[in-house]
């Protein structure tokens, strides 16, 4: 089939190329002419496993083309994405502003009958506006041209992104005619072997399904870092917890590990978005409102351990902390609502020094902070360490999982290790002669 994608961020990028992957005639969509070239010359923007490679063999194939040419994306498609950002506006909507342009180039440019897709994450009612726009720009031109608009949100985790789609759980489609179902049913064909993963349903639900997917999981993990931080307080171990009840199959082994916090371009702005949604309509939303203040204060959570080992805001001045890990989860390079930000910010404020290190995230956090006095970006893990007096890890890499912990002790001036995601043995770290500190592990407070 001949697709169109409107944007190439993890989510356009990573349907076209598997859409292309699958046999479809693809065309990628940006405005952005310096992130069209790159791609052009086979340079991925993002680090996405897996990703660069069928980037590269279907743009070589002649199945995956980049261009800014909106006007032939248009004209040449039977099936336009959206999947442009929607970035939070100032009071936390969603801004459709990238959206409703998209939608409005479509009106100007369509030349046969299509089904237009909502991929980016919107505010119930927007296919409505979509709709709209493009009838709107339609009419500008005097003509009559079919098309629908169809929900179709998009459940990829960056990291993950190119196996959540080939491999995808659910593929929601909400429409409001038979057809455009069917289309879309042709289209993930080749996704939807072994069992029907299709769920059909109408426009609005599908709109909301994506958002209540997204705050149901950030809701697990509100809710488990606030029991790590009642059994940080009465003296228990959150991870013994987790494990208790996670064998509970109605509660579930996933998405139940505390941390520093939830981040990414995800779950912080739909909360909110979902939120500001329900506000609007009249409904105060007390349990999202719950969801996000537990966040924001456990990203301040490492941070209160470090005061608290070092017995005041003002001990930590002068010394230096080794951060691992950056990225707001493994597998990423994207440091977007990263706890690692609030963190380096708190010790910046404080006086500390920090020498960080993360696999993928360098060149990020070059963007993010530039270059510092106080901060000593790192070549590797072992360099972050040099000359710390502790050591603090952010984002679970699989490399920090199993360092040489008596290695460790001897080149830590202060002996400490502050795990912010439970990855470590507290016992082990102890016997080798280090303090631990985990996220609701009472146990060694
Ligand atoms: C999330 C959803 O998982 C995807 O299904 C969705 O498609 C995507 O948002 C989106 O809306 O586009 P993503 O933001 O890539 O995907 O990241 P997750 O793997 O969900 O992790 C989000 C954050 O939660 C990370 O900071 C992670 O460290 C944290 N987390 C996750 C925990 O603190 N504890 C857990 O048990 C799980």
């Amino acid at each position: 089939m001949h697709v169109s994608i409107f944007g190439t961020g993890y989510v356009g990028l990573v349907t076209g190329a598997c859409l292309a992957e699958v046999g479809n005639d693809v065309v990628c969509v940006d405005i952005d002419s310096d992130k069209i070239d790159a791609l052009n010359h086979g340079r991925v923007p993002i680090y996405e496993p897996g990703l660069t490679p069928i980037v590269a063999s279907n743009r070589e194939a002649g199945r995956l083309h980049f261009t800014t040419d909106a006007a032939e994306a248009v004209a040449r498609a039977e099936i336009i994405f959206i999947a442009v950002g929607t970035p939070p506006d100032e009071d936390g909507s969603a801004d459709l502003q990238y959206v409703l342009a998209v939608a409005d180039t479509i009106g100007r440019h369509l030349q046969r009958p299509a089904v237009i897709v909502d991929k980016s994450t919107v505010p119930v009612g927007t296919a409505d506006r979509v709709r709209a726009a493009i009838a709107s720009a339609l009419a500008e031109r005097g003509v009559q041209i079919a098309f629908e608009v169809v929900a179709n949100p998009e459940f990829l985790k960056e990291g993950a992104a190119v196996e959540d789609c080939m491999r995808p759980d659910r593929i929601v489609i909400g429409a409001s005619s038979d057809d455009a179902v069917e289309r879309l049913r042709r289209l993930y064909a080749p996704f939807n072997r072994s069992h029907d993963r299709i769920v059909t349903m109408d426009v609005r639900s599908a709109e909301l399904t994506k958002y209540a997917a997204n705050a149901m999981l950030a809701t697990k993990i509100s809710f488990m870092n606030e029991i790590a931080n009642i059994a940080e307080k009465v003296g228990a171990d959150v991870e013994s917890v987790r494990q208790g009840i996670g064998s509970d199959p109605r509660i579930g082994r996933h998405f139940i590990y505390p941390g520093a916090g939830y981040g990414g371009s995800c779950f912080p702005k739909d909360v909110q978005a979902l939120a500001r949604t329900a506000l609007h309509h009249g409904h105060t939303p007390v349990l999202l409102q719950a969801v996000e203040a537990v966040n924001e204060r456990q990203k301040s959570h490492l941070f209160d351990l470090l005061v608290q080992h070092y017995c005041g805001i003002d001990t930590l001045r002068g010394k230096t902390f080794a951060v691992w890990g950056l990225a707001f989860k493994p597998d990423t390079d994207d440091m977007r609502e990263a706890p690692s930000r609030r963190l380096l910010q708190q010790l910046q404020d404080a006086g500390a020094r920090v020498r960080a290190y993360d696999p993928e995230a360098m060149d990020e956090m070059r963007r993010v902070f530039g270059e510092r006095d106080d901060l000593l970006l790192c070549d590797s893990a072992e360099h972050a360490l040099q000359g710390a007096d502790a050591l603090v890890l952010v984002t679970e890499w699989k490399q920090f999982r199993s360092p040489d912990f008596a290695a460790l002790r001897d080149v830590l001036a202060d002996a400490a290790i502050f795990d912010g995601r439970n990855v470590y043995a507290p016992e082990m770290v102890e016997e080798a002669g280090l303090a631990y500190y985990g996220i609701g592990r009472g146990r060694s407070v």
